[in-house]
């Protein structure tokens, strides 16, 4: 997660001075913002994609949570985000924007100044690219995932990010890679940083928008899967039928597309990867490396002038 400079509130600051004071509404009460957005190489050099969806959730999930004057606009943090990726030298990377607020404690978002930071970093897939070739094992976790009027789920606010460490961390320490949080009604909402989708007798199901992230990843496997002819459904699923499944595959920015091998120790279809996240996966990663039908709409490309040749 290292790089020369993280861009806080204008500045490019050093890596190891990028700092807030311990005494931080945000630290004390999980009130800040963040997104997670990607670049990557293509044929015409570094591009972001989604670049203008992710920061149009960003916008919308600081005025979910109900911060009145934030500052930047998304061109703003548009045109901030191409600095700090340049200023890195980065083509390919992970790009982290965080809302944070400044000033005194109290529980009260009109005492605090929304501030932005933007970091960057080199990552592959979020879950490794043997997950992406050969499927993970997941848990149904026992924890909930968030009631939608508990901490409201079209949000990335950092406490929202509470229940997916603690989901995730329990899944792991359990010898699984990953977990599928059920929501307050008892049906498949998401996995920690992840939407899910299902697929029986050729059809694609996923769960609906109400009380998941409106994942841009799981917007654009929708779009692909119809581009490709393949029916997709929207509807309730429940954990049994995750079980007798064709194919699950999950997706989201830093994992993209991640079959399920098993779930809960119970074979998922043929125990790999499947026909249509194999041909999802393949179609996804053509798009975000420019080379799919789609790219010219979802790519934002790096001034060419400045951008570092080479990576
Ligand atoms: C809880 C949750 N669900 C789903 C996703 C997938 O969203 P996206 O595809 O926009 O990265 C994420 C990641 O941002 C997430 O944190």
């Amino acid at each position: 997660m290292q790089s020369d400079f993280i861009w806080m509130d204008g500045e490019l600051v050093p890596f190891a001075e990028a700092k807030v004071h311990i005494i931080s509404p945000t630290l004390h009460y999980g009130v800040g913002v963040f997104e997670g957005i990607r670049s990557y190489q293509t044929p015409q050099g570094p591009a972001i994609f989604r670049l203008l969806d992710h920061l149009e959730r960003f916008l919308e999930s600081i005025h979910i949570l109900g911060v009145r004057d934030y500052p930047y606009s998304a061109d703003q943090t548009r045109q901030a985000i191409h600095q700090t990726i340049l200023v890195n030298g980065f083509g390919e990377c992970y790009i982290r924007p965080l809302m944070y607020l400044d000033g005194p404690l109290g529980l009260n978002l009109d005492f605090a100044t929304p501030k932005l930071a933007i970091a960057t970093w080199e990552w592959g897939p979020y879950l490794g690219e043997e997950a992406q070739k050969t499927g993970i094992h997941m848990m149904v976790s026992s924890l909930t995932r968030l009631h939608p009027n508990i901490n409201m789920t079209k949000s990335k606010v950092t406490g929202n990010y509470a229940n997916s460490l603690m989901v995730k961390t329990l899944a792991l320490r359990s010898g699984y890679d990953e977990a599928v949080i059920l929501d307050p009604s008892g049906f498949v909402a998401e996995c920690t940083g992840e939407n899910i989708f299902v697929v029986r007798d050729g059809v694609i199901y996923t769960p609906p928008r109400a009380s998941i992230l409106e994942g841009i990843t799981r917007d654009t496997v929708m779009t692909l899967a119809a581009d490709l002819g393949i029916p997709v459904v929207e509807e309730m699923i429940s954990r049994d039928q995750l079980y007798i499944a064709d194919e699950v595959f999950i997706t989201g920015t830093a994992a993209e597309i991640v079959a399920a091998r098993m779930i809960d120790f119970r074979q998922v279809g043929e125990g790999a990867p499947g026909p249509i996240m194999k041909a999802l996966l393949a179609l996804y990663l053509d798009t975000v490396r420019g080379q799919g039908k789609r790219s010219p709409e979802w790519l934002d490309y790096l001034p060419v002038d400045q951008s570092v040749q080479g990576n």
